[in-house]
């Protein structure tokens, strides 16, 4: 069942006997990125369980919460998808209300879906509570559109692991007509860059490697298709988006304007 507002459970019990879990989106990191239904249920909960990466702002919104990590942290394991649900479910039949946080949006690479369909199976009320994906935010904060007539008019958003899943859509596209979003992709988008130019897109295409969009160490680099597929991306410290396409050339014009201090290839903090 989705949504807060039903009385009922799915086999008519009433809801409020039961907690409820909200699936929440956190956005990229910012904070003020954060939806405004997110910091109410944040506000509203018992219990928090939050993936790596999510700001510490954020977390302070659930000011009466009880809060754990579940992602991976400081080279630790995270906690398995199982336990997660387990959790979940358990302090929702305890009739807490549980948020469960996630980076960016909750069905977009986050496995939500798997989460929400454990719920249900559960009969656990949940809410989805979208965010905004760092797929198009990482872009549209570096002043890249992923789409803008007579140069793009679509994306496609990969992962960089998928490559038996990617291979063959990228062959498909009319070279240029799309501009390629990578997540979770910088040891794997040597391999995105190969496919590319091997179905016919120019070398000299350019992409942009993002970090830690929205966070205060961001860091954008410009280089080419050519070089992507040539030289290794250097290591970052945050999480790493890349866009390919013509749509990077936007940038020039729409980045905004470098703080003092940073580098002609980052926004700031350019290590
Ligand atoms: C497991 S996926 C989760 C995506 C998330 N659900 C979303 O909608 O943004 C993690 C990947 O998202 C991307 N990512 C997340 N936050 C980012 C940020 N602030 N800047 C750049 N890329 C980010 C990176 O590609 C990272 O490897």
């Amino acid at each position: 069942m989705i949504g807060f507002d039903s009385a009922h459970d799915r086999r008519g019990r009433p809801a409020a006997a039961q907690g409820r879990v909200a699936l929440v989106g956190a956005g990229p990191g910012d904070p003020e990125l954060l939806t405004r239904r997110g910091a109410m249920r944040l506000a509203q909960a018992d219990l928090v369980l939050y993936d790596a990466l999510v700001d510490v702002r954020v977390l302070d919104l659930a000011m009466s919460a009880r809060r754990f990590c579940v992602g991976k942290r400081a080279g630790r394991p995270s906690v398995s998808q199982a336990a997660i649900i387990r959790l979940m479910i358990r302090a929702a039949r305890r009739g807490q209300q549980v948020v469960r946080l996630k980076g960016g949006d909750p069905f977009v690479f986050g496995r939500g879906a798997e989460e929400a369909l454990a719920l249900s199976a559960a009969d656990i009320p949940f809410e989805v509570v979208p965010g905004v994906t760092s797929a198009v935010a990482a872009a549209g904060l570096a002043g890249i559109p992923v789409t803008h007539r007579g140069t793009a008019s679509a994306f496609l958003v990969l992962s960089g692991h998928a490559a038996d899943t990617y291979e063959p859509l990228l062959r498909t596209f009319t070279p240029h007509s799309v501009t390629i979003v990578v997540m979770m992709g910088l040891r794997h988008v040597g391999h995105v860059a190969a496919t590319l130019v091997a179905a016919g897109w120019a070398s000299s295409t350019p992409a942009a490697v993002i970090a830690a969009a929205s966070m205060p160490d961001a860091t954008v680099e410009t280089l080419t298709l050519g070089r992507l597929q040539r030289q290794r991306v250097r290591g970052h410290d945050g999480p790493v988006t890349v866009v390919i396409g013509d749509v990077v050339r936007l940038r020039t014009t729409l980045a905004p304007e470098a703080p003092e201090g940073a580098s002609e290839c980052g926004l700031r903090g350019v290590k």
